[in-house]
């Protein structure tokens, strides 16, 4: 028997378990002091009502004869694949049904697309970002190269023509920096990709938090991305569904690669290895499109806005350079006082009874910074950022 020996290859995955130790350790030595975490990737809002609504009807016509669903279509139902393609075109943006892959979530289809790939591919991964991508290539042994950012590009990786890649990851919002394209930089990547002969994989889970109009949504607002992009979605974020497992991927018709359709590749791959997403969480994810289901999520979006709002402005008031939080539930800092990233984490635990995520924790580029996140209560959001104003303004005397 030969095992995957790649899975030997992976670094383990210290961040959390640190920060929780961090905070044991923290809270034994400070048993009053109340901390608030701002530290999390999860949303904490509960379900819009008609999601649970239509998930409560989908219940209750499962339990009859005439409404009883067995498997369903594996790449989803037509009614929520329509729902979609509504959300995409009411952005102006025209993709066909037969494009919607249903998924049950963006972190399967993040690692089960790359399975329409030979291994003998090079894969681009920016740094910092959602640490899945290098894992998911880690284990089945691709080669990877790094595009560095930096405070002076903004966190943005642009293509740099001295790399080749075949395979290039796009997270926009970033997570963890909350840094989103323009259309015209994505242009840079596609004209890229299409010189390369590469795929762009665009992760698109937090395209909800984009107000901004200059800045995309979906990588097919981009005139070319339909020859040479796939575009992961989640509704993981604008819907609340971390825990009830819904998302899409975009796979577009006109995209081939080594005379092979990938449109038809994935529709085997899902045909083959998946099952489909339950019929009631699909009922529930196509209420979100609904007029009623659009005003609550936005509801909820805006709880979160409003959060990186109250921080963002915090970190102005004292002359801390950040980025996202404007576009994106993230907020990505510098480190005050030229602190390391673990460093600051000690501070502000120490000194705010404050958990964030050290930045390099995603990447030897985000050494030195450090991630907030918007997804917390609104009221402990305020107490954090007046602990952690008055805080760096000591520093600062
Ligand atoms: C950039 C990014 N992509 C994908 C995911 C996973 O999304 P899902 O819950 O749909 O699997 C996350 C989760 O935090 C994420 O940050």
């Amino acid at each position: 028997m030969k095992m995957n020996r790649h899975y030997d290859e992976l670094k383990a995955s210290y961040l959390f378990v640190e920060i929780n130790h961090k905070i044991a350790a923290f809270q034994e030595t400070h048993p009053d002091q109340e901390i608030i975490r701002l530290g999390i990737g999860d949303v904490t809002q509960p379900l819009a009502k008609c999601v649970v609504e239509a998930m409560h009807a989908a219940v209750d016509e499962m339990g009859t004869k005439a409404g009883f669903h067995g498997y369903g279509p594996e790449q989803g139902y037509g009614f929520l694949k329509d729902a979609i393609q509504g959300y995409y075109a009411g952005r102006g943006t025209k993709i066909e049904s037969d494009e919607i892959f249903i998924s049950d979530g963006a972190k399967s289809d993040l690692a089960n697309v790359l399975g329409l790939f030979d291994t003998d591919n090079t894969v681009l991964v920016p740094d910092p970002v959602y640490p899945t991508y290098v894992d998911d290539n880690v284990t089945d042994g691709r080669k990877i190269v790094y595009a560095k950012t930096s405070q002076e590009n903004g966190f943005l990786a642009m293509p740099d023509e001295s790399v080749k890649a075949d395979i290039i990851y796009i997270c926009s919002p970033n997570n963890p920096t909350g840094a989103a394209y323009t259309r015209e930089q994505l242009a840079q990547w596609v004209a890229y990709a299409k010189a390369n002969n590469a795929i762009i994989l665009y992760d698109a889970a937090y395209e909800c938090f984009v107000s901004d109009e200059h800045l995309a949504r979906s990588i097919f607002e981009v005139e070319g991305a339909r020859e040479c992009a796939i575009e992961i979605c989640s509704f993981s974020k604008i819907a609340g569904f971390t825990g009830t497992r819904c998302g899409y991927t975009v796979v577009p018709r006109e995209l081939e690669r080594d005379g092979m359709s990938l449109n038809k590749l994935w529709l085997r791959r899902q045909t083959t290895k998946f099952n489909g997403v339950p019929y009631i969480v699909q009922r529930g994810a196509a209420a979100v499109f609904t007029e009623s289901g659009m005003k609550e999520i936005q509801a909820n979006l805006d709880y979160y806005r409003q959060n990186a709002k109250v921080l963002a402005d915090m970190l102005d008031e004292c002359g801390v350079w950040y980025c996202g939080g404007k576009n994106s539930p993230y907020i990505w800092l510098r480190c005050p006082g030229e602190m390391k990233s673990w460093e600051f984490f000690d501070w502000l635990l120490e000194n705010c009874g404050v958990v964030g995520t050290p930045g390099v924790g995603f990447g030897e580029c985000g050494e030195g910074y450090f991630r907030l996140t918007a997804f917390g209560d609104a009221e402990k959001t305020k107490v954090a950022a007046a602990r952690i104003k008055a805080a760096i303004q000591a520093l600062n005397k």
